[in-house]
């Protein structure tokens, strides 16, 4: 697998809090079969961008020379989790918050109910700068359970979706693991990503949570959602053009 979306670094955000809790997760993923990770702090402070950006590439230089001593056997590629928001209409290049360098950008919204016609305006405005946004967890927001057809919206501005793993297990509790796995059947899901935060509890322990996946999820589609198309992000290739049965 590779993670297209992991709290890794340490004190960037809410994720890892030390270097020892990131190479823990490291290994843990690596236990995990996930092969590679894409550090994905969460960036709010549009004013901060080169700030953000400096600090996260020192933090994975640094933590990619540790793993690498101790033999980890896992590499950790950049990212960040955009927090989609009225400051992308000003705000300056936005190339080194891809995964990666491509064309790809993990955005995320509120948690919270938001505007839904907002939502979709943000996302715009990213993919008329170039970008192709990947939505992180849609089955999370209350705002997509009340008003799906955003998620009609969203693909049809070229938008992809990433659904978490311990969602899609049933960790979120019925509702979100029913919508989750109904954006999947439905074809509007490209990845599956762990979104860990920690060792224990928002952890990238993938493969139990594998066994508690809905049965409709089948072994192909799991290939695809977490080793076939991350791989295509990763070499910056576009992904495959498919109809989707809308909301
Ligand atoms: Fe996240």
């Amino acid at each position: 697998m590779i993670d297209l979306h992991c709290h890794i670094l340490p004190e960037m955000d809410d994720g890892a809090t030390s270097y020892d809790e990131a190479v823990e997760m490291a290994k843990s993923a690596k236990k995990n079969k996930i092969g590679a990770v894409i550090a994905t702090p969460h960036f709010v402070d549009y004013d901060e961008i080169d700030e953000f950006i400096m600090e996260r590439n020192e933090k994975i230089v640094l933590l990619n020379k540790i793993l690498g001593s101790l033999g980890v056997g896992i590499s950790i590629g950049c990212g960040a989790e955009v927090y989609l928001k009225s400051d992308v209409f000003t705000a300056g290049d936005l190339n080194g918050l891809t995964v990666n360098g491509s064309r790809y950008m993990l955005c995320e919204y509120s948690l919270k109910p938001f505007d839904i016609e907002k939502a979709v305006i943000y996302a715009e405005e990213i993919c008329n700068r170039g970008y192709v946004p990947i939505i992180a967890h849609p089955e999370r927001y209350i705002s997509f359970w009340k008003n799906p057809e955003v998620v009609n919206e969203l693909w049809d501005l070229g938008c992809r979706f990433q659904v978490n793993v311990a969602c899609l297990a049933g960790r979120g509790g019925e509702q979100m693991q029913e919508f989750a796995s109904n954006l999947i059947l439905r074809g509007f899901v490209d990845f599956l990503g762990t979104d860990a935060h920690s060792v224990r509890g928002r952890d990238n322990r993938v493969l139990s949570k594998i066994d508690d996946f809905p049965k409709e999820i089948d072994e192909r589609r799991i290939e695809y959602l977490t080793q076939i198309a991350p791989e295509k992000v990763a070499r910056n290739e576009e992904l495959e053009k498919r109809d989707v049965g809308y909301f």
